[in-house]
């Protein structure tokens, strides 16, 4: 269900908040220390020459600032499945120490992917709507030019387990104790787990065990850990916040379900800059009915759905740049519509009063 109509207004607000997010990126580039990189790191010609914004946010909002690679230094090697990969060149160094202790402990890890042009960030997305649908790709996969990918300083990590490589998400999510034991090390070589569970709507990423992000000072790595917070929290461009999500009691749908649809509302939300959520609740099963149904059947262009569903949603809307919302307020019981398709792929088909 990749077609989908939103109200004209709605769709302004969301292009505004858009427009305005790419904006608030060349501040944030602007305020965030740079760090010098130690010589021997680097070549020792260009090293005097080499800084970089270890703290660069690259996020729904921000994309890659646009002399970033024109600065990059990285480093190539072969991984275990005999693929490239390209790391940002101390990012690279502190892997692998980090590798090393883990090995030390027993704890196999490799890298699947790090540094990501724009054209191979393309590819992924495009692989990933046509297999699962557009909302569902923009909970897992970054759009070209705004994936932390790009910068090289995001790292894939995959393990390798009784000797075999464990390359597949849904593979890698069953060995949460091994990823416990490597998330507790990050800090040490200042690495942070990027996309955190329960912060999808400061991220707008679903949680990614596997995915660590280099910022490069250990201390500030431990404080960002300990706290539990987002970089975007630590950066102070959104409020971190802890939103109440309600699933209710549901005979239609799984518990795991209803999360996987609150999951792609909070993904989505995270790019309505500076919105703060309050709540998100499932609307019950009898909003789930034939008259919801109808509605979203008559929204989606060119997919029957087979199942609905309606969440309710408050949140308190940003004083400045707040588009098509009144700025400063709180809105209550705002709608979300989501559809399921016949292969069982949910959408966000509508959202408003
Ligand atoms: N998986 C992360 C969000 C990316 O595509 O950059
Ligand atoms: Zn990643």
């Amino acid at each position: 269900m990749n077609a989908k109509k939103i109200s004209a207004v709605l769709a302004a607000f969301v292009l505004l908040q858009t427009l305005t997010g790419c904006k608030a990126n060349e501040a944030v580039q602007e305020d965030t220390a740079k760090e010098e990189i130690p010589e021997e790191t680097a070549d020792a010609e260009t090293a005097a020459a080499y800084t970089m914004d270890y703290m660069v946010l690259v996020n729904k909002l921000n994309p890659l600032p646009s002399d970033w690679e024109e600065k990059l230094q990285t480093e190539h090697f072969t991984n275990s499945i005999g693929e490239d990969v390209e790391v940002e060149v101390n990012a690279y160094h502190a892997y692998l120490d980090l590798k090393k202790e883990l090995e030390d402990e027993g704890i196999y890890v490799d890298l699947d992917s790090a540094r990501r042009s724009v054209e191979a960030q393309q590819k992924i997305m495009d692989d990933f709507t046509a297999e699962y649908g557009a909302d569902y790709a923009a909970k897992i996969v970054a759009k070209p030019g705004c994936s932390e990918h790009h910068t090289g300083l995001a790292l894939d990590l995959y393990l390798i387990v009784d000797g075999k490589d464990i390359i597949y998400n849904e593979d890698l999510v069953t060995y949460p104790e091994i990823w416990e034991k490597i998330h507790e090390k990050l800090a040490k070589y200042g690495f942070i787990l990027r996309y955190l569970p329960e912060k999808e709507h400061m991220t707008g990423y679903a949680y990614e065990p596997w995915h660590i992000r280099y910022i490069a000072d250990p201390a500030t790595a431990a404080e960002i850990t300990e706290k539990g917070i987002t970089l975007e929290g630590y950066l102070g461009v959104a409020k971190e916040t802890e939103p109440e999500i309600n699933l209710g009691t549901s005979s239609l749908y799984t518990e795991e379900e209803l999360n996987e649809m609150a999951i792609l509302i909070k993904c989505q939300f995270a790019a309505w800059n500076g919105s703060e959520l309050q709540s998100l609740t499932y609307a019950g099963d009898e909003k789930a009915n034939q008259e919801t149904l109808d509605f979203i059947n008559e929204l989606s262009e060119g997919t029957t759905c087979v199942k609905a569903a309606e969440f309710l949603m408050n949140f308190h809307s940003p004083r400045e740049n707040s588009g098509a919302l009144n700025p400063d307020a709180d809105y209550k019981d705002y709608q979300w519509y989501l559809g399921c398709d016949e292969e069982g792929s949910w959408e966000i088909v509508s959202f408003g009063y």
